[in-house]
């Protein structure tokens, strides 16, 4: 007798697990099971409802007396992407595993075996969806209703060979934990906003989405490309052809294929004298987006207007949004920090986490007042790296620094300060050009020039981060002195 047994067949291992457990029990043998697909059956027979419990006589599962059931945790790890793929013989397959993994325990250690063979085969070939799907997901942003605030929105389109939405999600969420999106494909959507991630296994569909980021890729894409390491072959299996319709960026491969012999020509002509780094490139396409402050703003409110959509280094992408300086238009004192932190990144203020609290104490112990400073940072976008639901601070790099000295510069003309005070290498940088070491510099004036001096203390998340409880509480004594010093340069 051969049993029949519907699935919904979306990548649910539960679903197969229970049926498979079920017939295993009764003692049925691989071949006297059909399975087959829900969606299937519906398209044959209408909308009928079809069950999708395995259905075996009772009076058979009592016949066989079941033992308990095991399997190796390899077996397990094989059947949860197994079940992702789209060969409608999946599950028959991982039943015959499943049922011979009874007997031969070592089963899954025959590479040679035809069905052990054509399993890692599939499973290979979820692994290389799931690859793709990371690599080539390309996010819109959905700008907000004008007036509304609240997290970026970017949604994608993205057509995997195989159900493996649900698997790569948690991906998703790890990299692009800071910003809603939903990913929609023909196998199921995935969505997330802050505090969940959602999968569903109904089929989407393709969204209309082309908007200016896609020039972005394009310019991206064509400074990466280097004719000299052209493998076309290579590049095919990498960048398969089926995806191209989803990349803004594959429009230019033919043509820079076709271009590639003239222009290795012309690189080693100029080779000697141009470096070419892609960086310029892609920040030179940044620069011209309409955003980009064309005129220079006359008072500190026009340019913060003006920051608040600055593209000039990448770190916009990924950051909340703009953190600009605050504090009175003509403050004798400028105090620039390294850039904002995770709170800062949130609040679109400076100063106003863990590091800034310890700056607040500072200032009320040498008598000073907030609210008389202009405080800044050297970098206004957080830069970080996402690690589980956290994002983790990263030090910014010379090119962000020197790309963000146009505001900051802007800032110290509009504001005229007396007084500016670098905490830490990063301010150093961009305020002198120099990377002197902190030690060689700090804690006394320096003349900048006949209407102002520099003033060198630490980075304040520095002095966090220090494990030592007494190098801490010295390094923080130095530090309020320091802010002490600041108080009487300025008085
Ligand atoms: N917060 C800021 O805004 N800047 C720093 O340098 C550190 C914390």
């Amino acid at each position: 007798m051969i049993e029949t047994c519907f699935l919904e067949g979306r990548g649910d291992l539960s679903e197969w697990r229970d049926a498979a457990r079920t017939f295993l029990q009764a003692g049925i043998e691989p071949k006297a099971i059909d399975w087959r697909l829900r969606s299937e059956e519906q398209g044959l027979f209408g909308a009928e409802p079809v069950s999708s419990k395995a259905e075996v006589a009772p009076t058979r599962l009592a016949a066989n007396n079941p033992a308990p059931l095991s399997v190796p945790a390899a077996f397990l790890r094989l059947a949860s992407a197994l079940v992702c793929h789209s060969d409608p013989g999946r599950f028959a397959l991982l039943y015959r595993l499943f049922f011979r993994l009874q007997a031969e325990r070592h089963l899954l250690d025959l590479k040679t075996d035809a069905d052990v063979a054509l399993a890692h085969r599939m499973q290979k070939s979820i692994g290389r969806d799931y690859h793709k799907m990371t690599a080539f997901v390309r996010f819109k942003e959905i700008p907000l209703p004008p007036g509304v605030a609240g997290r970026r929105r970017f949604l994608a389109w993205f057509e995997p060979d195989h159900f493996i939405v649900a698997r790569v999600a948690p991906f998703f969420q790890r990299r692009f934990n800071d910003m809603d999106w939903i990913i929609a494909t023909p196998r199921g959507s995935a969505s997330w906003d802050g505090q969940t991630l959602l999968t569903s296994t109904k089929p989407a569909e393709k969204p209309d989405i082309t908007d200016e980021t896609d020039e972005l890729w394009r310019t991206y894409y064509a400074s990466i490309f280097n004719p000299a390491r052209l493998k076309v072959k290579m590049m095919m299996t990498e960048m398969p052809k089926k995806y191209w319709k989803n990349l803004p960026e594959a429009e230019l491969i033919p043509s820079l294929i076709a271009g590639a012999e003239a222009k290795l020509i012309d690189m080693g002509r100029r080779q000697a004298t141009e470096p070419l780094p892609f960086h310029h490139r892609l920040q030179e396409a940044a620069a011209r987006m309409p955003d980009a402050p064309i005129v220079e703003a006359g008072t500190i409110e026009a340019l913060r207007h003006e920051a608040s959509g600055c593209t000039r280094c990448d770190l916009h992408c990924r950051a909340t949004q703009t953190v600009f300086g605050e504090g009175p238009a003509n403050a004798k004192v400028m105090i620039v920090g390294e850039q904002p932190g995770d709170q800062e990144d949130l609040a679109g203020r400076p100063f106003v986490g863990p590091a800034g609290r310890v700056f607040d104490e500072a200032l009320a112990l040498a008598g000073l007042e907030r609210q008389a400073l202009y405080v800044t940072n050297a970098v206004k976008h957080f830069k970080y790296e996402p690690r589980g639901k956290r994002r983790i601070h990263q030090r910014p790099n010379a090119g962000e620094v020197e790309h963000c000295r146009w505001w900051l510069n802007r800032e110290i003309d509009l504001v005229k300060p007396k007084l500016v005070v670098a905490m830490g290498a990063a301010a150093l940088f961009s305020l002198t050009d120099r990377k002197d070491r902190l030690e060689n510099v700090r804690s006394r004036p320096i003349v900048m020039d006949d209407t102002r001096t520099l003033f060198v203390t630490v980075h304040l998340s520095y002095l966090l981060r220090i494990p030592d409880k007494v190098r801490r509480d010295e390094e923080l004594a130095r530090f309020r002195d320091d802010i002490r010093q600041i108080g009487r340069l300025a008085s």
